[in-house]
Order: C-alpha cells, then structure tokens, then sequence
C-alpha cells in the first residue's frame, strides 16, 4: 500500500545551503556579485513558499565563517547586498508571517549589517509565522565549541553536561532540528552545516545553482523527503 502524504509528512525545519550564485552569474557573463543579489532575493520566494506548504523553520547559510578567505570586494558586496535586503524586503517578509533570526558569531560582523539583523529579529515571532533563521558567520564546529564554553560555564560540574545542557547552548536553542537538508549547487558536503543539528536529517543534494533554485524544486525535494521512510536507527 502507498502511505499518503499526510500533514505530518510536511518537514517541521528545512535548512538550505545557499550555492552556486557565482557560477550562476559567471555563466551569464554577469560580475559574481549580480549572483548573490538574485541569490538573496530567492531566499523570500523559498521562504514564501515552504510558508505555504506548512513548515514552521527555514534555516539558509548566508555566509560562513570560511567566507572570509574570498576577496574583501566580494565579501563587502555580500554585506552591503545583505544589508538591503533586511532592510527593504525582510520587513515585507515580517508583515507576511515571516519572523527572522540570526545564527553564528556576531564578530567581526559590521555594525551595519548587525544593527539591521537587530532589527528585523527583534521582532518576537508569532504563532502561525515561519521562523526563517538566517546563518551569517556561521560554522558549525564554532558553534559547538561556543556552547561547549557555555554549557560547562552554567553547569555545577562536569560530569552534569548531557546532550540537551549542549543542545540549549547551541545557536538554534529552542529550535527543532532540521528534517531536511537540501543542498543546490551541485556540491556533495555539509561543509561544517547545522553539524550538531543535522545528526539525523534527510540530506538532499540538487545540482540546481540557488538562484534557479524555484518553487518546483522545492516541491521535488519536499517529495523526496516525503517519500523516506524515516527509523531513526529503528526498524
Ligand atoms: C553562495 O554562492 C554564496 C556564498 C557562499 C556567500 P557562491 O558564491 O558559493 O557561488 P559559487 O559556488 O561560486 O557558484
Ligand atoms: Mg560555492
């Protein structure tokens, strides 16, 4: 028999990796950095989208803490495309049932870019908004060791540290894990992603670059995802 795809099939988080934006741009004969403003500006379309379709977490990597190894043009031009893009679309997003959320170490951020951050996620998310938790500056072994440093600075001793004293001191504190994580791109790695987070997430690699990354795309990767038998390790 074929199981249905019933309402609880719909991943509760999907985390992206946001990639192929320069290729995207190369190939069109267009600066890298035409590719990451058409690369952000997809992140609503995927946000409204999965909003539609009943997921309540969206998480994207922006930028990692790698990122910086890339020419300080490039980088600049990410902060300043980011910057836009929270202050003019994501308060469109807010009204629309979208709340925001930032992942990863504040420094050496700039000021610009943390002061809109602060802004848009400093409004409280309500009951029936998508949570979209934006990961810039973000490394996953960092964050594990920066809830580590936590963790035991809050523990009586340590042998009182468990999983869930870990878990509470990680960025996404409070946040499911993800069931879904769909890499666009074409690469075939985590490349140091939600590493605590995604123990047991479905993984789902598209050779689609992100900025072609559309809402049927979306939809084939949630089909996948729907059409796993998930055991956690069970029979
Ligand atoms: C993702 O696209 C954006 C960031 C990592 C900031 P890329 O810039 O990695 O695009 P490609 O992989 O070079 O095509
Ligand atoms: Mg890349």
């Amino acid at each position: 028999m074929v199981e249905p795809k019933a309402k609880e099939r719909i991943p509760a988080h999907v985390a992206f990796v946001m990639d192929g934006n320069g290729r995207w741009a190369t190939e069109r004969g267009l600066p890298r950095t035409s590719g990451h403003r058409e690369g952000i500006a997809n992140v609503s379309r995927i946000a409204e989208a999965l909003r539609a379709h009943g997921t309540r977490y969206m998480t994207i990597f922006m930028f990692s803490t790698e990122n910086w190894k890339r020419p300080k043009d490039e980088v600049d031009a990410i902060f300043d495309l980011l910057v836009e893009w929270l202050s003019v679309t994501a308060p469109q997003l807010r009204s629309r049932g979208i709340a925001f959320r930032h992942l990863g170490r504040r420094a050496p951020l700039p000021t610009s870019l943390l002061k809109a951050l602060d802004d848009i996620c400093g409004q409280p998310a309500r009951e029936d908004d998508l949570v979209l938790s934006l990961a810039i500056n973000y490394g996953g072994r960092a964050e594990i060791t920066d809830a580590v440093i936590k963790a035991i600075s809050a523990a009586s001793e340590p042998s009182a540290i468990d999983e869930d004293s870990i878990d509470l001191a990680l960025y996404t504190a409070g946040m499911p894990d993800p069931d879904l994580l769909v890499r666009p791109g074409g690469e075939i790695r985590l490349s140091n992603y939600l590493l605590w987070q995604a123990a047991y997430a479905e993984l789902y690699f598209s050779p689609v670059l992100w900025p072609d990354f559309d809402e049927e795309e979306l939809a084939r990767s949630l089909d996948a995802y729907t059409d796993r038998h998930r055991r956690f390790g069970g029979l």
